[in-house]
């Protein structure tokens, strides 16, 4: 394992309790983020990925709740902070770009005073002096014009909005940044601009970025490594070489086989049934329903993530 993690996550259980009973949005999920790594958290919808982020925050809303596990940052388990020294935490420490995060910004507000909310929450007003000077280089930092600051969000187009929310994202350099789909709403060209904006900075700052999406085409040219979640497990953690190279767990394979290669011409392959419900998952491997090669055990017991190889973690019984 790679000691210098700047975060670790071990046995990480979130629940949202509903009348009908637990949704298991998070099972069992270990991980690890080097420093100045950027990692790919990857699978479809509903398979848990904003839930892990918003624990890592600390952000998990009612009915959810943090059942088990720890998140240490830089070897702080985040978990067991109290509100304050969580505030001091987010922002400084580790940042979000929430998902939808272009249509959080307040429209009633310039753009200079969000930011400026943002830095004063969480430095004090000391942060007063030479303010919006800093405003305004930070709005250059991610390839905006000065006189961005004093427009309201109606002004800017879609990739500006979410530069607007990657400035707030570095503004008070954090060690760790976590970008929940930060350019899905944005047409393609855009998205490889903003993404491109994005790396930069995080290089600039020496931050550790947790860019999470269900592209996996787009997720390899932009991170080192990837974890590929399904149903509320993470069922494969590796470099994207050895991911796209030898990917082990059936699903992973899945989804390599559907990415479009214009080099084979190869039809993406859809997985059959659907994803599992988490208020009822599926006993044993929550996969084994749409796996073709499941076996016996597969049905009764959870397969842990496992170290198959040096740095190259699956969770399926066909490697033990
Ligand atoms: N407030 C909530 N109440 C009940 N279930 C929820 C709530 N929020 C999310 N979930 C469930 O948790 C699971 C994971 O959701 P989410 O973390 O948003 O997935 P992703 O970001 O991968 O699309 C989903 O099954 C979703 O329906
Ligand atoms: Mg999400």
């Amino acid at each position: 394992m790679n000691t210098d993690a700047v975060l670790r996550i071990n046995n990480l259980h979130v629940h949202y309790q509903t009348p009908q009973g637990a949704v298991k949005a998070v099972d069992e999920v270990n991980l690890f983020v080097g420093r100045g790594e950027r990692f790919g958290f990857v699978g479809e919808s509903g398979c848990g990925k904003t839930t892990t982020a918003l624990a890592i925050l600390q952000m998990i809303q009612y009915p959810g709740k943090i059942v088990a596990g720890e998140i240490l940052l830089e070897g702080k388990n985040l978990v067991e902070l109290n509100a304050e020294e969580m505030r001091r935490t987010r922002w400084r420490e580790v940042s979000l770009i929430p998902q939808g995060a272009m249509s959080s910004l307040n429209p009633v507000m310039r753009i200079k005073d969000q930011i400026a909310d943002a830095i004063l929450t969480h430095e004090g007003r000391s942060a007063r002096t030479g303010l919006n000077q800093r405003i305004e280089d930070l709005l250059v930092t991610v390839g905006l014009q000065r006189p961005v600051a004093q427009m309201f969000p109606h002004e800017l187009s879609g990739g500006m909005k979410q530069r607007v929310c990657v400035a707030m994202a570095i503004a008070l350099k954090p060690k760790l940044i976590i970008a929940d789909e930060p350019t899905s709403a944005l047409d393609v060209v855009v998205q490889r601009i903003v993404t491109q904006t994005l790396i930069e900075v995080q290089e600039r700052i020496g931050a550790s970025l947790i860019l999470i999406g269900h592209d996996m085409g787009l997720q390899a040219q932009i991170v080192h490594r990837l974890a590929i979640m399904y149903g509320g497990h993470l069922v494969e953690m590796a470099t994207v070489k050895k991911i796209f190279q030898a990917p082990q767990h059936p699903y992973t394979q899945v989804l390599i086989g559907s990415v479009p290669s214009p080099k084979t011409k190869k039809s993406p392959f859809a997985l059959p049934g659907l994803p599992p419900a988490l208020l009822n998952p599926p006993p044993g491997c929550v996969f084994h329903p749409r796996c073709a090669k499941a076996l016996e055990m597969c049905r009764t017991q959870v397969p842990p993530l496992h170290e198959i190889q040096a740095a190259h973690f699956v969770a399926c019984h066909l490697y033990r």
